[in-house]
């Protein structure tokens, strides 16, 4: 199969197209024919930083694609389904999976293959890492069924494929993780391909007042089209001081989708009585925030909680928001920026760093 490899980490990393193997599905495995890929800022960071993610790897992990081949135990998805990959690893039979979190599954590594069994992905017979238990920059995935969900045929895969990451990501931690109620006040920190999720999720939940802020005037013209109700440039005003304004004293919800210290920092103080933020972007390691946790902290009754992956109960959640587009009721169309060829991973990302893009997502594997 062709595929983008990670031989290296670093800031100056990139990747090389190469030709690989994949092995036939085993068990509860499934082979993907991958109709598109996302390039989600993560694997940019994973690379590029020192995070301890171990090369050479196949990244990517927001999939869309068909279903080729089922293990023998594959109950869930059938030859010729479409489906999109989310990765929330769970086993299905820990105690809590079987208290209904298995967002908290404590066996996470349950979707790879065991220690013993060959590699799934391997290149003149040395194994290659496949990041994520996806590994979905390639023409080809072999996945546990666990993290595929059957979606509806008339969605197109590159609105599809982004559903995996960028929207369960962003909506589902203002659904699932925050429970925002109608006419809840939200701020959404970063309006990039994630946080454009977060404001699509207030909007579905019924949000009131819906405040999107990010340094790109071009993003918040985005975010105003995805239903942010208003919008603050960062760059050029307080933005507390105007959340605060906005919500007579603070807001009910704030979400942080960018991974960086000083807007952690602003989605706490913009709080309002009783607020709770949540914490989405991935900050580099070690980062810390330090917080006034004196009585007034504990008076004003505020929370601060981190979300991985919108605590997304994927074969619920994915399938809802395909509906969710072909009604009509959720943008993915604006998601898309724009469609490219495996080859051309290395300069869409240098876009998405430079900023301007919302999301490319691979569809062409023939260069
Ligand atoms: N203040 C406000 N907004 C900022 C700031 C800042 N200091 N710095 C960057 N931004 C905005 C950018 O302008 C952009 O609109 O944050 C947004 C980030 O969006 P993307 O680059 O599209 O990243 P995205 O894919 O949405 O991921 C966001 O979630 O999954 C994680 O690893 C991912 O940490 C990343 C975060
Ligand atoms: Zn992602
Ligand atoms: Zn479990």
């Amino acid at each position: 199969m062709k595929a983008a490899l990670a031989t290296e980490i670093g800031p100056e990393a990139r990747f090389d197209i190469v030709d690989l193997e994949i092995d036939a599905p085993k068990g509860r495995e499934v082979l993907l024919d991958v109709r598109a890929s996302g390039l989600c800022h993560s694997d940019l960071h994973a690379i590029r930083n020192d995070w301890g993610f171990p090369v050479p790897a196949v990244f990517g992990h927001e999939i869309a694609g068909v279903v080729l081949e089922v293990g023998p135990a594959v109950t869930d998805v059938k030859v010729g389904d479409h489906v999109v990959a989310c990765v929330v690893p769970y086993c299905g039979s820990c105690r809590n999976c079987l208290a209904g979190r298995s967002v908290d599954c404590l066996h996470p590594d349950y979707i790879d293959r065991r220690a013993g069994e060959p590699p799934r992905i391997t290149m003149n017979g040395e194994p290659i890492v496949q990041q994520f238990a996806v590994g979905g920059f390639a023409d080809k995935a072999l996945v546990n069924e666990n993290i595929l969900a059957v979606i509806d045929k008339e969605v197109p895969f590159p609105q599809a494929c982004v559903i995996g990451c960028a929207v369960a990501t962003g909506a589902g931690a203002v659904i699932n993780a925050a429970h925002v109620r109608v006419g809840d006040s939200v701020a959404v920190f970063g309006t990039g391909g994630v946080g454009l999720n977060g404001i699509s999720g207030a909007v579905l939940a019924g949000a009131g007042r819906i405040i999107a802020v990010d340094i790109d005037d071009a993003k918040l013209d985005v975010a105003r089209r995805f239903g942010a109700t208003h919008t603050v440039n960062s760059s050029q005003e307080d933005a507390v001081a105007a959340i605060r304004e906005l919500t007579g004293g603070g807001v009910d919800h704030s979400f942080e989708f960018i991974g960086l210290q000083v807007t952690q920092r602003q989605a706490y103080e913009c709080l309002g009585k009783g607020g709770s933020a949540y914490v989405v972007g991935m900050a580099k390691s070690g980062s810390t925030v330090v917080l006034d946790t004196s009585v007034p902290f504990l008076s004003a009754g505020k929370a601060v909680r981190g979300v991985s992956m919108g605590s997304t109960n994927l074969k619920r959640d994915i399938p809802m928001y395909a509906d969710f587009y072909l009604q009509g009721r959720m943008n993915l169309d604006d998601l898309v920026s724009q469609e490219i060829a495996l080859s051309e991973i290395n300069d869409a990302y240098d876009q998405l760093s430079r900023g301007g893009i919302i999301r490319s997502v691979i569809t062409d594997w023939t260069r």
